[in-house]
């Protein structure tokens, strides 16, 4: 393998290692491109706290339904939207991305990954049109609430396709890209809003929601020319397709050694799992064994969730306000640093992600975020007001959005690619994509509460709040999360079921799948995922069910 890709360094049994071709830089480059849907998430998410602060914007949409002429000092010419408004506009987004992120878990399994995507980038742009065309804010609020369904199909199904066809020595890093693009979407939306804001025009603010329209386009576009992911063919029964797909991602002969091993492993793991239905319920079934489905659902949406309780978005939400409550000047250019850290750190991850793995980033992450944020908590209570305490704020805000950047930004999208069983997987990460919505929702609305002067009036001590939630989350990722860095999907499978999260970073997979279906390996058992009983898998063993379609794979 080429020395550029940052590929995984865990041990691998003898004989495991020919179960995937080498990456070749155009499959490297295909699953990349898919990354590129991050910008959608961040963009839009990004571009409307500078838009509400628009002058234009206030003119525009205050007025007309809130008390004119407004006493609120952030009022332009006295017209401003009223909080509700405001609250709404902001929301309406993660609502439609919860719901769309849900939907999606159903539409990829039924007319797949890929199709799904571009199906998002139509529903986006829908939305983005209406947004647009509005000069009110009944318009604006429904064109968000499209656009968040569009936003949460392709934020929901880009982390499964991507985890899906990245060969899994860089499959970290690959779906590390995705956050990577979402940070340059962040900050994209930043540095746009700042161009604009001084335009007396409507293109104030239809300039920077129309941008979006193309980053859609784009993704949707390029999306056509990738191949769909060769697990949703299987999960059809067809084969050749997925053989195909197969040898596009990477770049072999669809006859070759390499294409046909790597096809028999994943069908023999579709086997072994077939009996499971993949429907909503068979996501709780399972019980609280490790590779018990629940087990798995609850792992992805606790994740996601503790994702958000790392506090970042307080920064990237409510930042610029947050710094102007505690007295800094240039809260705006401070906020632009934040967003600038936030993309300069994500690409360390690329590396360690695969070196050191996903568990240690999300342990040792979150111990270097809770230290800054005790230190920010602590000297802004003591020196309140002081010199000294806008400084360690800066600086030390800086240092936990290096440490969200290149630890639970991306690990916690890793994750959740890689920890379902291949019959509930599209369900399964839409429901962790759910969560980190909900609770994304939630932290940005009562945020405010805790912070605002005239409601909680917490200042620099909110930060005792995320560093209290942050060592929850230390604790969270030691007893819960395994270590999947360096194991296919259906090898991870295997791990869940052999060992405890605390030791799984030392788990060496030793048989393939194919292997264990055909006898081969000392100690080869079948599997138990979700609610397939081993009874069953006993009958379906002995009737020769499950060998029979690995057979049929020698044979595409
Ligand atoms: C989180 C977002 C956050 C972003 C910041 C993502 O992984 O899910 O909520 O705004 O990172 O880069």
């Amino acid at each position: 393998m080429p020395n550029w890709a940052p590929s995984s360094n865990r041990p691998q049994g003898e004989g495991i290692a020919r179960i995937e071709a080498p990456v070749t830089v155009r499959g490297y480059l295909l699953c990349i491109f898919a990354a590129f849907g991050g910008i959608l998430f961040g963009y839009d998410s990004g571009y409307i706290s500078g838009v509400l602060a628009m002058n234009y914007f206030k003119q525009e949409f205050g007025g007309m339904n809130s008390a004119c002429p407004s006493t609120d000092p952030t009022a332009y010419n006295g017209r401003l939207y009223s909080t509700a408004e405001k609250s709404l506009i902001v929301s309406i987004l993660s609502a439609g991305t919860f719901f769309g992120a849900l939907f999606a878990g159903s539409l990829a399994d039924w007319i797949g990954r890929r199709t799904t995507i571009i199906a998002g980038c139509a529903v986006f742009m829908a939305g983005v049109v209406m947004q647009v065309a509005s000069t009110a804010v009944a318009l604006l609020v429904a064109g968000r609430l499209i656009a968040g369904i569009g936003v949460g199909f392709v934020s929901a199904v880009i982390i499964l396709y991507m985890s899906e066809v990245a060969p899994k020595a860089v499959r970290g890093a690959i779906v590390s890209g995705y956050q990577f693009f979402i940070t340059i979407g962040l900050l994209l939306a930043a540095v746009v809003d700042h161009t604009t804001k001084d335009r007396m025009d409507s293109g104030s603010y239809r300039i920077p929601i129309a941008i979006q329209f193309a980053w859609a386009l784009i993704l949707g576009t390029g999306l056509f020319f990738l191949p769909e992911s060769p697990r949703y063919h299987i999960k059809n029964g067809d084969y050749s397709k997925a053989a195909r797909s197969l040898s596009t991602l990477r770049g072999q002969d669809v006859n070759s050694q390499y294409i046909r091993d790597e096809l028999a492993e994943l069908v023999a793991n579709h086997e072994l799992e077939s009996k499971m239905q993949g429907g909503w319920l068979d996501c709780f079934r399972g019980g609280w064994r490790p590779s018990g489905n629940l087990r798995r659902v609850v792992l992805g949406m606790a994740l996601q969730m503790m994702q958000q309780w790392t506090g970042v978005n307080f920064i990237f939400y409510y930042g610029t306000t947050f710094f102007q409550t505690v007295g800094l000047k240039n809260a705006f250019l401070i906020s632009m640093i934040t967003t600038a850290v936030n993309v300069g750190s994500t690409p360390i991850s690329f590396w360690t992600i695969e070196k050191l793995g996903r568990r240690t980033l999300l342990i040792y992450g979150a111990i270097g975020m809770l230290t800054c944020e005790f230190i920010i908590a602590a000297v802004g209570t003591v020196a309140e007001g002081s010199a000294t305490a806008g400084y360690i704020l800066i600086i030390f805000t800086c240092f936990y959005i290096f440490f969200f950047a290149s630890t639970w930004g991306p690990a916690a999208w890793v994750v959740i690619g890689e920890i379902f069983p291949l019959p509930i997987r599209a369900k399964g990460v839409a429901l962790s994509t759910a969560s980190n919505w909900l609770w994304n929702f939630v932290i940005g609305y009562v945020t405010p509460y805790m912070v605002d002067r005239d409601q909680g009036d917490m200042r620099s001590k909110v930060f005792f709040v995320w560093g209290s939630t942050c060592t929850l989350c230390v604790i969270f990722a030691y007893l819960l999360v395994p270590e999947t860095k360096g194991l296919s999907l259906e090898q991870v499978d295997r791990m869940l079921e052999e060992t405890v999260p605390r030791k799984s970073k030392s788990w060496v997979p030793r048989v393939t799948e194919t292997e264990r279906m055909r006898g081969v390996g000392a100690g080869a058992k079948p599997m138990e995922t979700g609610d397939t009983t081993s009874l069953e898998r006993e009958k379906r063993e002995e009737s020769g069910v499950m060998g029979e379609n690995v057979e049929r794979v020698d044979r595409v």
